[in-house]
């Protein structure tokens, strides 16, 4: 029951730990034998799909950072353009449509009123229709586009969002595959098993829990956090901040990990922790040097990578050690840590964590 908060102290952690579940739930009866299921988006979405040459996604909030890793994975597996914008950015200015270009709108709750008005204002110009990623069936979002899918996480009731967006990032990358199929996307097969894998991943990780929660106890104290993540990672580390600035009160930035050196390098010492989210080898060697400047100015550094990373926790680092993910899946199974670290931070803070001060779950005016 979604009103009941069981054994949980609070609806977020509740939902944080729904989410192998709610994976579960956004498969099913989506995909069939390592293919996606298309007629799950409409009746005439094949059709549709074959005349995609471009997508545009607009979203608020959690769901725009959704959005965004869906940018990485539509341009590297389809390869076709993916633009990606907050919707009240989206809905005030003059933007110009590419012949060709699909229109999709993702929220939580389809009711938002700057990605409602920014669906009604592209309803304007020659799209080739408009999708709705939703989690409310007959949300106003759902009612006004030709196609939509359902992330079917159940009410989400904590407003910082979590198993919402999980759900997204689900169905979005179902969406890479049916659109992937018509530019030659190969393997289908095997990102189907990789999906397939998420749920069981999603379980490994919320072991991780106390180390998380031990974690928590080095920004309890502090007044701002830095996160880094590169690729599709970005938006997750973009969402780990959010997260903690939601529920914890914590001035939290994220920037692509290569920017740390163009700015934000001069704002780390021991006060400003440091949260590197670098799930493959290759990001950690890049980031090694950045590191070494952080570590150089006393700051701390607290990273989620893998087994395969080359680093030896310290007084400056902090490491916990993810399962190893499939790259493509990587966003998905590392957001659930930052999750867990921003609410058990807001819960070392003793804030209202399920109604932080001064936000609402939908924001249905303007
Ligand atoms: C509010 C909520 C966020 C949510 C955003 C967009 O700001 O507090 O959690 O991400 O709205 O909401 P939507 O329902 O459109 O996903």
């Amino acid at each position: 029951d979604a009103a009941d908060k069981g054994e949980y102290r609070h609806y977020m952690l509740k939902e944080i730990y729904e989410q192998p579940q709610v994976i579960r739930n956004v498969l099913e009866g989506r995909i069939h034998h390592g293919h996606v299921l298309e007629q799950v988006f409409g009746s005439d979405a094949s059709a549709v799909f074959d005349q995609v040459k471009a997508v545009q996604i607009v979203a608020c909030g959690t769901s725009y950072n959704a959005g965004v890793v869906a940018r990485y994975w539509i341009e590297k597996l389809v390869g076709i353009p993916c633009m990606v914008e907050v919707a009240s950015e989206f809905r005030y200015r003059k933007t110009v449509c590419m012949p060709g270009t699909l229109f999709i709108t993702l929220s939580q709750s389809g009711e938002t009123a700057d990605t409602l008005s920014a669906l009604r204002e592209a309803k304007e110009q020659d799209y080739v229709a408009f999708l709705s990623i939703c989690n409310v069936a007959g949300s106003s979002l759902v009612r006004e586009s030709d196609l939509a899918i359902m992330t079917n996480a159940g009410p989400e009731i904590g407003v910082a969002s979590t198993k919402a967006f999980t759900s997204q990032l689900v169905v979005l990358m179902l969406t890479t595959l049916v659109l992937g199929r018509r530019y030659g996307l190969e393997g289908e097969a095997d990102f189907v098993a990789q999906l397939e894998q998420l749920a069981g991943l999603t379980e490994q990780v919320l072991t991780l829990d106390s180390q998380i929660q031990k974690m928590a106890e080095h920004f309890v104290d502090k007044h701002h956090a830095l996160f880094l993540g590169r690729g599709t990672i970005y938006p997750v580390a973009v969402e780990g901040a959010l997260k903690l600035k939601e529920i914890s009160y914590i001035h939290a930035e994220a920037y692509p990990a290569g920017e740390l050196k163009h700015g934000p390098l001069a704002l780390v010492d021991e006060d400003m922790p440091v949260v590197a989210v670098a799930p493959n080898n290759s990001l950690l060697e890049k980031l090694q040097a950045n590191l070494e400047e952080v570590r150089a100015r006393g700051g701390k550094l607290f990273l989620f990578a893998d087994s395969k990373a080359q680093v030896k926790p310290g007084d400056d680092l902090e490491l916990i050690t993810l399962p190893d993910v499939p790259t493509v899946m990587a966003p998905i199974i590392y957001s659930i840590p930052l999750q867990l670290l921003a609410y058990y931070v807001a819960v070392l803070k003793g804030t209202d964590v399920d109604q932080p001060r001064n936000l609402a779950k939908s924001v249905t005016v303007e």
